[in-house]
């Protein structure tokens, strides 16, 4: 296995090994050690089905059924299918806006998310130029530049974070699908408390765990003292020289550390410029320090 990191600061290829077959526990704490280390890692032409995806994921933890699970693959609820593409009588064939703004997945949850795994089989492209990019924004980075004053006023604070906020952001956009959150998928994922400032379990680092697709308001502050800091924080995160962007070609699988960045899927396709990827969600549920030692 080969692994080359690029020049972002975050983001490395992984060569040489075939994800369709059973890694051997080499490579598995390789690629564990190096998700903490680049955050985002790119195993390039790989051919993988949902089953193969799905195994891949589930070495790493626990496999997320999603709550508004709207279109997964046959017989595999935890592969969710994220597509602009549609069948034969014109209906959607996978949710075409996941993620389009910047967030973490899972910080919703009271358990949170180790990673995201995405395959990518179809690809937009325009002029030879892929679209669709998933950015990354690199939160040990954003963590280690916080002016002190500020990790001093924050540290042990939680914020409050909500599923609908990021839903609701996605419902209001023209021509969106989704419908409002019904009161059984609300109840299973009700607001949660998240700590700003978590340390990372493969790093042990402190990174920034906190985002603005999710976080309402943090816990036992004033409103404009909560929403000023927030502001603060957002702003900081989403400097340029923190940012990753990944241009994807079919093929890919991309494995992301979902405590150590934040992401952003790029929207600049249009309907018929199709894209089609499987992703698994993989729960922070294993010792990882132990595993990646
Ligand atoms: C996601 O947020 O998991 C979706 C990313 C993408 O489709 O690029």
């Amino acid at each position: 296995m080969r692994i080359t990191p690029n020049n972002a600061g975050l983001g490395a290829r992984v060569e040489g090994v075939d994800l369709a077959r059973p890694v051997s526990p080499g490579e598995y704490r390789t690629i564990l050690r190096a998700l903490g280390q680049y955050g985002v890692l790119c195993f390039p032409g790989q051919d993988l089905d949902a089953a193969q995806l799905s195994a891949f994921g589930a070495r790493f933890g626990e496999l997320e059924v999603n709550v508004a699970n709207l279109f997964h693959a046959p017989g595999h609820p935890e592969v969710m299918i994220l597509s602009n593409k549609r069948d034969a009588e014109g209906r959607p064939v996978g949710l075409s806006d996941a993620g389009q703004g910047w967030h973490t997945d899972m910080s919703y949850s009271k358990d949170i998310a180790l990673a995201n795994v995405l395959h990518a089989k179809e690809v937009p492209l325009r002029d030879g130029r892929p679209l669709g990019d998933t950015q990354f924004r690199n939160m040990h980075a954003a963590y280690d530049d916080l002016p002190r004053e500020v990790v001093a006023r924050l540290e042990g604070r939680v914020a409050i974070h909500d599923f609908e906020k990021f839903w609701d952001m996605m419902r209001i956009r023209p021509g969106s699908i989704r419908g409002p959150l019904t009161p059984e998928q609300r109840a299973k994922k009700p607001p949660v408390p998240q700590p700003i400032f978590r340390t990372h379990p493969i790093t042990g680092r402190r990174v920034l765990y906190c985002n603005p697709g999710y976080a309402m308001h943090i816990e036992g502050l004033e409103r404009a003292e909560s929403d000023a800091l927030l502001e603060f924080l957002f702003r900081h995160q989403a400097q340029e020289k923190y940012l990753y962007s990944h241009a994807w070609t079919p093929g890919d699988v991309l494995m992301w550390d979902n405590i150590g960045t934040v992401h952003n899927a790029v929207a600049d396709y249009r309907p018929d410029e199709p894209r089609y990827i499987l992703r698994v969600q993989v729960m922070a549920t294993l010792d990882y320090a132990a595993l990646a030692a």
